[in-house]
């Protein structure tokens, strides 16, 4: 039994060192350790790294070098093909901008993840309702999102990303652009999830009241963890 995910000195280097001065270390020996069910909040300045660190996670994005480990296996060894199956089986994704569907419905989109993975119809259903719940939209389920607030679609999208019971959720900045109501209200749903299915969290954040409803917070700065 080891941790949930393992970060051992990762580096990302985007362009070409060299050619005329535009490659960018994004992580530059990032370290990290994060228990199985463990909230952790990601801050930092502006072009810090965070959100590289949640792609290269999540197997959206590969190393320059170093590893990554989530649930005892390597990441940083997976091709394309490993790197899907992980995302599909492990992992659930919350950007800031939502990436819901517009002409679907608020259920439509939360089923969605089950449909492209062939889970069986009736567990779909179950869960759908389930979540809906869980998040407090089972009243807005037939609404599509032009008709939904700001934290209404950031709650549909949290559903969306549970549907299949993802052991790591990773969330970059999911209360971006909510006030400090709504925003708690997501933090307080990561929460609860986390601790009833073991969920593992890690979240980045601007603000330092959602930060505080995390385990522990981690920051960075150019490309490295400070504390
Ligand atoms: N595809 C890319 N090509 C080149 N450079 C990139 C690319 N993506 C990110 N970068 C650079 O890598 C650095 C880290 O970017 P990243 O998106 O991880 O920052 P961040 O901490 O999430 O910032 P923010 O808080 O503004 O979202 C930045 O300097 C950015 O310009
Ligand atoms: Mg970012």
């Amino acid at each position: 039994m080891g941790d949930m995910i393992r970060v051992e000195n990762a580096t990302k280097l985007y362009g070409r060192a060299g050619a005329n001065g535009a490659a960018v270390h994004a992580l530059n020996g990032v370290s990290l350790r994060i228990d199985h069910g463990e909230f952790v909040a990601i801050m930092g300045p502006s072009g810090c790294g965070k959100s590289t660190l949640l792609h290269v996670l999540g197997g959206l994005d590969v190393l320059s070098s170093g590893e990554i480990y989530l649930d005892d296996e390597p990441v940083h060894r997976l091709d394309e093909a490993g790197l899907t199956r992980l995302r599909r089986e492990k992992i659930g994704f919350i950007f800031q901008f939502f990436n819901l569907l517009p002409t679907l419905t608020v259920e439509e989109n939360v089923r969605l993840p089950g449909l492209l993975q062939n889970l069986n119809g009736g567990e779909i259903e179950r869960r759908t309702r389930a979540l809906l719940e869980a998040v407090g939209m089972e009243h807005r389920a037939g609404h599509r999102l032009h008709q939904l607030s700001g934290g209404e679609m950031q709650r549909t999208a949290l559903a969306r990303a549970l549907l299949m019971e993802p052991r790591v959720l990773l969330a970059d900045e999911p209360t971006g652009n909510l006030d400090s109501e709504a925003s708690s209200r997501v933090v307080e749903l990561f929460r609860e999830i986390g601790e009833r299915h073991r969920t593992t969290i890690v979240m980045v954040t601007h603000s330092r009241e959602v930060a505080h409803a995390a385990h522990r917070v981690v920051t960075m700065r150019d490309g490295r963890v400070v504390d």
